[in-house]
């Protein structure tokens, strides 16, 4: 007996789980106590099979996905096609036909994740998706694991391999943001279209899931704001370096008194923090907890192989569980009621870089605006920017979200100053 796979999709992912079930066999077969076997794979027509089938690839091709969702003697649908539709509507025909799932779609699980879980429980289904947060780091399983009895305060993430590559060129090789999107286009990174890599999107999809498994809160997409690297000039990263920084893409999750709160922003990491050193494609999670204290999770973020062996671990506990006659247990226990932060609650340091005409009075008036709302600063950088602009930048002690939209609020109703660009700044 083995246990039959419904491939859907056959892109970067898919085809990167027959070389691990091949070069890995033996283990795999112990691990999952029978045979795995790809019984089925959907593409999207008969030229693609076409295609496929003559470049060597021996699977039996469907091009309807009721050839799967009929077949009864295939437990595991894994679907790997990525985007919405039809991902939600075929992962949600192969439950309601009573087959396990696994999955990669962290686009499809931060938005629809809730109802689709629903559904696995419901119908006494397993629904894993390790490979949706980070590819190849095991970070999911080990926050629903290893981390049940520690309590996570705030997870941060270096979650974007494509604007990470694109961060370190700016950073390392003092390349505009222009370029190094060019770079990572060329380089098969980017997309021709990398709204959700370059804008924090893909990484708030991230912060959604890891949310779930490190608070037990279920926040929506919506609630997750997302700032992301395309305003960061090359004055930014000089200056971040200037005053012992790195900025990176970083998604933060973290319970305050109120709640939970998370968003993707550039951020001013010390260069001394972990994560300042997760340079090119790498992801990490930084995970600070009252156990363990600080951890991190370090990895390829992507990549064929990375992202199939997350997969192929799913499998695995699928069948496995198959096996023990477990297998309803949903991937992640940890549930409570979600609750969101109030902003007042919500705290960081920030860094404003401001131009002004180079007049006596401005600094002044500036830190008159900034005292009004109570907040202090840590440094402050006056740069000459021309003959009569000046370039100031400021980094503040801690401020809170209803502070920062105030202060931001006061600077640009005044003519007086053009407020360049707001970043996060991580304290040592
Ligand atoms: N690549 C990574 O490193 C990575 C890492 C983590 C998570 N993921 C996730 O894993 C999933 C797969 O990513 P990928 O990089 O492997 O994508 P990919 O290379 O684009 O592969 C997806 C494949 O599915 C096919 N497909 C799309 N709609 C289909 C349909 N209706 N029926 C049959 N086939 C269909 C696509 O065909 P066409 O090309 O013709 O559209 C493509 O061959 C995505 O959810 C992604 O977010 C990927």
């Amino acid at each position: 007996m083995s246990i039959k796979i419904g491939l859907l999709g056959f892109g970067t992912v898919a085809s990167g789980i027959p070389f691990l079930l091949h070069e890995n066999s033996s283990k795999i077969l112990d691990a999952s106590r029978d045979q795995l076997e790809i019984a089925k794979v959907l593409v999207k027509d008969e030229e693609e099979k076409e295609r496929l089938l003559a470049a060597g690839n021996n699977f039996n091709f469907v091009t309807n996905i009721d050839d799967i969702l009929q077949d009864e003697s295939i437990a595991i649908v894994v679907e790997l096609m990525g985007r919405i539709e039809p991902a939600r509507t075929f992962i949600t025909k192969a439950l309601e036909a009573g087959k396990h799932v696994v999955s990669a779609n962290k686009d499809l699980i931060a938005t629809h994740g809730k109802d689709l879980i629903a559904l696995a429980q419901d119908k006494g289904l397993a629904f894993y998706y390790e490979a949706a947060v980070a590819g190849g780091i095991p970070i999911l399983r080990t926050l629903a694991n290893s981390l049940t009895s520690d309590k996570v305060t705030r997870i941060l993430g270096v979650l974007n391999g494509t604007s990470n590559f694109m961060m370190t060129k700016m950073v390392d090789e003092g390349w505009t943001y222009e370029a190094a999107l060019a770079e990572a286009q060329a380089l098969g990174y980017a997309e021709s279209d990398p709204t959700n890599d370059v804008e924090g999107i893909d990484a708030a999809y991230k912060a959604v899931i890891l949310s779930q498994f490190g608070f037990g809160m279920a926040i929506d997409f919506e609630q997750v704001s997302h700032q992301g690297i395309s305003s960061i000039t090359p004055d930014d990263v000089a200056v971040a370096q200037q005053l012992g920084y790195v900025i990176k893409l970083v998604g933060s999750v973290e319970e305050t008194a109120s709640g939970i709160f998370a968003e993707v922003s550039p951020t001013f990491l010390p260069k001394s923090h972990p994560l300042a050193s997760v340079n090119d494609v790498m992801n990490a999670v930084f995970v600070e907890s009252i156990g363990i204290g600080e951890s991190m999770y370090y990895g390829p973020g992507a990549g064929q192989k990375p992202t199939a062996t997350s997969v192929v671990a799913d499998i695995i506990r699928i069948a496995r569980r198959i096996k023990d006659g477990n297998v309803g247990k949903p991937f992640n226990e940890f549930s409570r009621e979600t609750k969101i932060a109030d902003p007042a609650d919500v705290t960081s340091n920030y860094y404003f870089a401001i131009n002004t005409s180079d007049e006596k009075g401005k600094m002044l008036r500036l830190a008159e605006i900034f005292n009004s709302e109570d907040i202090s600063f840590e440094q402050v950088l006056q740069q000459k920017a021309n003959g009569t602009t000046a370039r100031v930048v400021i980094i503040t002690h801690e401020l809170s979200k209803t502070q920062l939209a105030n202060v931001t609020e006061k600077l640009t109703a005044v003519s007086d100053f053009e407020l360049l660009n707001t970043f996060k700044v991580l304290g040592e």
